[in-house]
């Protein structure tokens, strides 16, 4: 009898899903792709275009959607999760403000076997995490870490290089494989005495990337960070020549105190890296004050975690590219890895207009 019971939901479950991704409407599809997605904050451009995105696609797809930002408050995260599975979520796709934070919700999630999408950043030590999608991380830092070394020429560098380093948010465990990518580059530079780090805050190791870490992956504290270093170290007219940020919004940070402090693009501006693409950090190129961004087709994203919603609600396999790179400390969990690409200021029509990431008018063309 139990059997009996167990094949009829199996069946029936297994009918609405079906309903629900070929896109007909019907009783059980709405309840079957029942997606809670959660962004962490509505501050940053690229976080609003990904939640927006994705929930356009999948209500398209006649799924039922519930999305919430949380103002890079963990506690708020936590609180919209559990309301998510209490409001009958069966995937729940996550890009996580504390990595580390979501066991115990995760947990309660697993127990109405909810699936779980970490999303562009993983989910830390927690057993209850089924697909990671993301972009490959330790690429965003190893593009930038090229693009800083073969702008200044560091192989044929004879004169030492004024250079500062800046790392993500400590909670964000993305920000480790952003400075891996980059620190594996630019560190022999560092040891030899190429680069130069006048500040002193050049991590020994990849390891140490949270001393030079900014909270939040805040604009305000980067500024505050690159003000300090360079009213405490840059005296008697030596100046910065480059400058490593792991993401457009510390770069934006960055870009401020260098104007602060009398920083002209033309004569004395630095090199500066970035990631993302946002619209004022585009500008900003544009404007000769950052020289590259690395750039995230979030659209490839939300397109990919798409993908994996309909194979989950379809019951098929979930397609992953990598099974190696990212252990949450429990278990590896599959992945599936965007390429990621640079766009400096003579790719910015190419890769961000004509691609319609961005419209020309948002950036001034
Ligand atoms: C994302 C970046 C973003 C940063 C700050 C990271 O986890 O991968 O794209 O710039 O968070 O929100």
């Amino acid at each position: 009898m139990t059997r009996l019971v167990a094949v009829a939901t199996a069946s029936l479950l297994a009918f609405s899903l079906g309903a629900c991704t070929s896109g007909t409407t019907g009783g059980g599809a709405a309840t079957a792709c029942n997606v809670g997605i959660t962004m962490p904050t509505r501050s940053l451009e690229r976080w609003i275009n990904d939640g927006e995105q994705l929930q356009s696609k999948l209500k398209a797809a006649g799924c039922t959607v519930d999305l919430q930002y949380a103002d890079n408050k963990v506690d708020q995260q936590i609180s919209q999760i559990q309301n998510q599975i209490a409001g009958g979520a069966k995937i729940l796709v996550i890009a996580s403000i504390d990595g580390t934070a979501l066991g115990p919700v995760l947990a309660e999630a697993a127990k109405q076997s909810i699936k779980v999408i970490a999303y562009d950043r993983l989910i830390n030590g927690s057993p209850n995490v089924d697909y990671y999608a993301t972009f490959d991380n330790y690429k965003v830092g190893n593009l930038q870490g090229t693009f800083l070394k073969e702008q200044l020429k560091l192989d044929s560098a004879t004169t030492p290089i004024n250079f500062e380093p800046f790392a993500g948010s400590p909670d964000d465990n993305n920000a480790k494989f952003f400075f891996s990518g980059a620190w594996d580059v630019l560190l022999p530079y560092v040891t030899k005495g190429t680069l130069v780090v006048p500040s002193g805050k050049a991590p020994k190791s990849n390891d140490e990337w949270t001393t030079i870490g900014i909270q939040g992956w805040a604009s305000d504290k980067s500024q505050a960070e690159m003000d300090n270093r360079l009213s405490s170290f840059y005296s008697g007219g030596k100046k910065v020549q480059a400058v490593l940020s792991p993401n457009d919004s510390l770069a934006i940070g960055i870009e401020a105190s260098l104007k602060s402090a009398g920083y002209k693009v033309g004569s004395d501006w630095p090199l500066i890296t970035g990631q993302d693409g946002d619209k004022a950090n585009v500008k900003a190129i544009l404007a000769g004050e950052q020289s590259m961004t690395v750039w995230k087709d979030t659209r490839k994203l939300g397109d990919r975690v798409f993908t994996m919603i309909q194979q989950i609600v379809k019951g098929e396999k979930v397609e992953v590219n990598d099974e190696k790179s990212y252990n949450n400390g429990v278990k590896v969990v599959p992945s599936y890895l965007i390429e990621p690409e640079v766009v400096t200021k003579d790719l910015v029509q190419s890769k961000l207009i004509d691609s319609g990431f961005l419209k020309a008018s948002d950036v001034g063309l």
